[in-house]
């Protein structure tokens, strides 16, 4: 085994364990068909290895969990709120801190006042609350991630990079005054989990300047992204994550923050700004439907808990365990043939279903059906990235496929040891086994929009 193949074992020791509940096959047949034939219907205790999202999932430390006993549940100028604010201020270089409950509010009250009729957004690549936040309020939002990222099997250092010559075509088609903002997402969670280079950052910084843009930061993996910089690009080799993240942030007018991914909490959120204006405005917006400027949405507990996880993210022991546990994850997949998104992303490894079940016609959901596979044969939770999530229908009621069928698997943060890892690629040997003799998955359910958290299925036949 090589050096890259090999992941690092867990610089932690376990003090308290949550017990998984071991399932038959049998049982789980029963329960993903009550559940509608989708995982996201499931409950929680019926799963054994839950990779749904990385998104309030982790583990905190004994350090947090002191944190939440210290906790400060003052209404106004609470000392937990001092704490969290400090701490985001030296890591953002930002003089605003605005907390909220968890990244959508924080994307809700800053593109409600950036966005409106007529007003263009563009990224690296939108996530869904991010879009979804943006056209609710009547703006359009468009994806132009770099070119790399459109072979998914070929290997680049920064497949999450923003496309420099689109860029400057949708600036000049559109002009400065209908721009809301350049927003780079940073991983880039919707394109692969791959990172943005801080080449491609600066450059963005750079167009916005000579343009008078807003740049956005939509960093909630910051820190992951911050280990791929110092591994991948020149010049950064000798600065500590935490350093290479300050650098990052400070190229921006913005920052928005998911909490609950490199936060290290299970609830949270953040905004900060550089403009005073901006920031009465989206303080006025945080009283009304947040709560007060010194806790947002968030207990006092909550905010001792992320200033500490906000620090801890950045030891450099931590953040390597973490992006070898999800290359173990791909790299180890990618070895079975198992087709992966390549090179594997900072928090998830995504399975190209399309092409593993190629016998399933995208119209079956080949995607849908590695998921119920999954859960059927190891009790696997993941969630479908295709055409169930993207799929729209013509007028003829025809599917129009989305552009990829892929299957994500989330690690959530210090939760799983690397025996759950080889749990899982033990469980890719049946799905191999079986993969030809897979049928495919028809919808019976669905509501009208995002449709992928409810809608029910049925195996064809
Ligand atoms: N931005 C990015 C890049 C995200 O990945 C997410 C959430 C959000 C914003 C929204 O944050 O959930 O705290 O409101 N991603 C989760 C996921 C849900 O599973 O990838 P939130």
């Amino acid at each position: 085994m090589s050096e890259k193949m090999r992941t690092l074992t867990e610089p932690f020791k376990i003090k308290m364990v949550e017990a998984l509940r071991v399932t038959t096959e049998e049982y789980r047949n029963e329960a993903l068909a009550k559940a509608g034939y989708n995982p996201f219907l499931l409950k929680a205790d019926d799963v054994f290895i839950d990779f749904l999202t990385d998104s309030g999932t982790g583990a905190m430390s004994d350090r947090q969990w002191s944190g939440i006993m210290l906790g400060d549940e003052s209404y106004a100028g609470a000392k937990s709120w001092q704490h969290l604010e400090a701490v985001v201020k030296d890591l953002t270089g930002m003089p605003y801190v605005i907390p909220t409950h968890q990244g959508r509010a924080a994307e809700r009250i800053l593109y409600s006042i950036l966005g409106g009729k007529g007003k263009v957004f563009i990224s690296n690549t939108h996530f869904d609350t991010t879009r979804a936040n943006i056209e609710f309020v009547g703006s359009e939002a468009f994806d132009i991630v770099c070119k790399e990222a459109d072979d998914i099997n070929a290997y680049a250092d920064f497949k999450g990079n923003i496309d420099l010559e689109k860029l400057e075509e949708l600036i000049a088609k559109y002009g400065k005054e209908a721009i809301g903002a350049v927003i780079m997402t940073v991983t880039n969670n919707s394109s692969g989990g791959q990172p943005v280079s801080m080449e491609n950052m600066k450059a963005v910084r750079k167009a916005c300047d000579k343009h008078g843009l807003m740049m956005v930061i939509d960093g909630c993996r910051i820190a992951e992204n911050s280990y791929f910089v110092k591994q991948r690009e020149k010049g950064f080799e000798n600065k500590t994550h935490k350093e290479i993240a300050q650098e990052m942030l400070n190229l921006g007018d913005a920052f928005v923050m998911s909490a609950k991914k490199d936060g290290m909490v299970n609830i949270g959120g953040l905004l900060t700004l550089k403009d005073e204006a901006l920031s009465v405005q989206c303080k006025n917006l945080l009283i009304i439907s947040e709560g007060f400027l010194t806790y947002g949405g968030l207990a006092g507990r909550d905010m001792e808990a992320l200033a500490i996880g906000l620090q801890e993210v950045f030891d450099k022991d931590y953040l390597h365990y973490r992006i070898r546990s999800t290359a173990y994850l791909g790299e180890k997949l990618r070895a079975k043939g198992v087709p992966v998104v390549w090179p594997i992303g900072g928090h998830a490894v995504y399975v190209d279903a399309q092409k593993l079940y190629s016998n399933i016609p995208v119209e079956e959901y080949p995607g849908q059906a590695l998921v119920c596979d999954l859960y059927l044969k190891g009790g696997i939770r993941c969630v479908e990235i295709g055409s169930v999530m993207f799929g729209k229908y013509d007028e003829q009621g025809k599917l129009i496929p989305a552009a990829q069928e892929l299957v994500r698997m989330a690690l959530p943060r210090r939760v799983y040891t690397q025996s759950h890892l080889d749990y899982v690629l033990d469980i890719f040997d049946d799905i191999l086994e079986m993969k030809n003799r897979n049928k495919g998955y028809r919808i019976t359910y669905e509501p009208q929009f995002l449709r992928h958290f409810t809608a029910n299925f049925e195996p064809i036949k």
